[in-house]
């Protein structure tokens, strides 16, 4: 007799105690996609979060348990486990999630990665996954085609916006180190140097740091009134660095920033690039979908003209998370930055293998829910989607204008930032200690409206005053939704005021 736990059965067959037939298959899946219908369509009712300690969230998971030696019948755990996620998330798809940059799932997205999942194409090489690897490459196309870059571009889906962009660094840093700096390393060379504004977004930092450049190598540009970079402040930098001997290697634009949604001008910074000889990225991970949109300013659209281009369908084109992209013009320099033919890969070299335009060895098939979306909305919903949101965005700024409680500080992309100001405080604005009073009572504010769960923003800090901020990435938020939002942050600010107020 075999023992039971061997993984060949006497019958020569092997039960493997992962293996499921399709009958069970088949039963578990219809109830986790009734549950997650139900869900769907119960979030507007739920509080977008709830206001639960770390520890209670896991004393409610029951995660303090050991590895459990022995498996046990999935049903009733998966059902479970599907139950206590619904009772303790956040949901970025409630219509009053206005934080960060977060979008809800497109449903035909949650699809689309239960079906990736099920065919598990591993998308580093085409070989190993041949659909796969042709809807990708149709992907970047698209999503080129949407912001009008360039089709014939090189591009690649990856985990979300910092890796976009950091795959575009990666292929600037090859392009312009005037020597073999993927065998030379930097060190070797003259100083390189990136220019970003202030606004720029974190990513950068991470990127300088990794690609071996240093934080002290970027240049950070002054930012107008608007908080777009000076163009002038830029050229001036680089003046100075090219006398002192340095390589000023790329400038960031960003295309909707990541406090206020601001523009860098690009098609300014664009024609300094060109002349030049800098290589030209822009940043548009959170606005680069809206240069779809009719209403796009000029400045956005000139993302067409950069040597690559960061989005992130997982922010504007409601994608499930993860899903980054980034665009290279000339598909050469990304293979001038990743690619190696290692002796133990056999592969079909006249096919696309995204082993050679990224950092990722195995690759998910992160492409199909982006790809079962753009099919599903089509383009023409897509940009009035997004309009939507940008046009509901202004609709919350009148509000908050019009708001005796609240003063307005910006409105750009689908980005509203704004403060509680007590009436009474009115008058006395810039004053130094009625500031401080401000950012006091706006932080706590911020806290109070994020663990009350009627709605959600974030913050930003503007001018050095601290700011609330709501960003609309959202197609399930309406009207209603964005013209309750004044009354709900002035109510909660009023109470707060009436708590602190007797040690201003
Ligand atoms: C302008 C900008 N760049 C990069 C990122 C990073 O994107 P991700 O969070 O998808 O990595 C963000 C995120 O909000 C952003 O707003």
């Amino acid at each position: 007799m075999r023992d039971k736990e061997h993984a060949v059965e006497d019958d020569g067959e092997r039960r493997a105690p992962l293996a499921m037939d399709a009958a069970e298959f088949r039963a578990l899946g219809h109830r986790l996609v009734d549950q997650v219908a139900a869900l769907l369509e119960s979030i507007p009712q739920r509080p977008v979060t709830r206001d639960e300690s770390p520890s209670a969230v896991r004393e409610a998971l029951g995660l303090d348990g050991p590895l459990p030696e022995a498996g046990a019948a999935p049903g009733p755990f998966l059902e479970r486990t599907a139950q206590l996620l619904f009772d303790h998330s956040l949901f970025n798809a409630h219509p009053r999630f206005f934080g960060y940059i977060t979008a809800p799932p497109a449903p035909i997205g949650v699809l689309g990665d239960l079906l990736a999942a099920a065919v598990n194409a591993n998308v580093g090489a085409w070989t190993l996954s041949p659909a796969a690897t042709e809807i990708e490459a149709q992907t970047v196309r698209w999503i080129a085609a949407l912001i009008g870059y360039p089709t014939d571009c090189g591009g690649l889906l990856v985990s979300g916006g910092n890796m976009a962009n950091l795959v575009c660094f990666a292929a600037a840093r090859a392009a312009k180190a005037g020597w073999n700096v993927r065998e030379r390393g930097v060190g070797t060379g003259p100083a390189m140097r990136v220019y970003a504004s202030l606004e720029t977004h974190t990513w950068i930092q991470k990127a300088a740091d990794l690609a071996g450049l240093g934080t002290a190598s970027i240049r950070w540009i002054p930012t107008d009134a608007r908080l777009r970079m000076d163009a002038a402040a830029l050229w001036r930098r680089m003046d100075e660095d090219a006398a002192a001997g340095d390589v000023p290697c790329m400038v960031v634009g960003t295309a909707g920033s990541v406090s206020t949604g601001a523009i860098d001008p690009l098609r300014e910074i664009a024609a300094l690039c060109r002349e030049r000889g800098v290589w030209f990225h822009v940043d548009g991970a959170y606005g680069g979908f809206a240069a779809a949109a009719p209403e796009a300013p000029d400045d956005l659209r000139a993302l067409t003209v950069a040597d690559s281009v960061a989005v992130d369908p997982h922010k504007w084109l409601y994608a499930p998370l993860e899903a980054g992209c980034a665009l290279v013009r000339d598909p050469e320099a990304l293979r001038a930055a990743f690619a190696y033919h290692p002796p133990y890969y056999h592969w079909n070299e006249r096919a696309t293998n995204y082993v050679d335009y990224g950092p990722q060895n195995s690759r998910g098939f992160r492409a199909l829910k982006v790809w079962l979306a753009l099919r599903h909305a089509g383009a023409a919903a897509y940009r009035r989607m997004i309009g939507d949101d940008i046009r509901l965005a202004q609709t919350m700024a009148a509000a908050v204008e019009a708001h005796p409680d609240l003063e307005l500080a910006t409105q750009e992309l689908s980005i509203t930032t704004f403060r509680f100001v007590p009436r009474a405080l009115r008058a006395k604005i810039g004053d130094a200690s009625v500031e401080a009073h401000l950012d006091a009572l706006n932080r706590e504010l911020l806290d109070r409206l994020q663990r009350g769960g009627e709605l959600f923003v974030s913050n930003a800090v503007v001018g050095g005053r601290y700011l609330l901020r709501a960003c609309i990435v959202n197609f399930h938020t309406t009207r209603a939704d964005v013209e309750a939002v004044p009354e709900i942050v002035a109510r909660t600010g009023r109470a707060i005021d009436a708590e602190m107020r007797p040690s201003v």
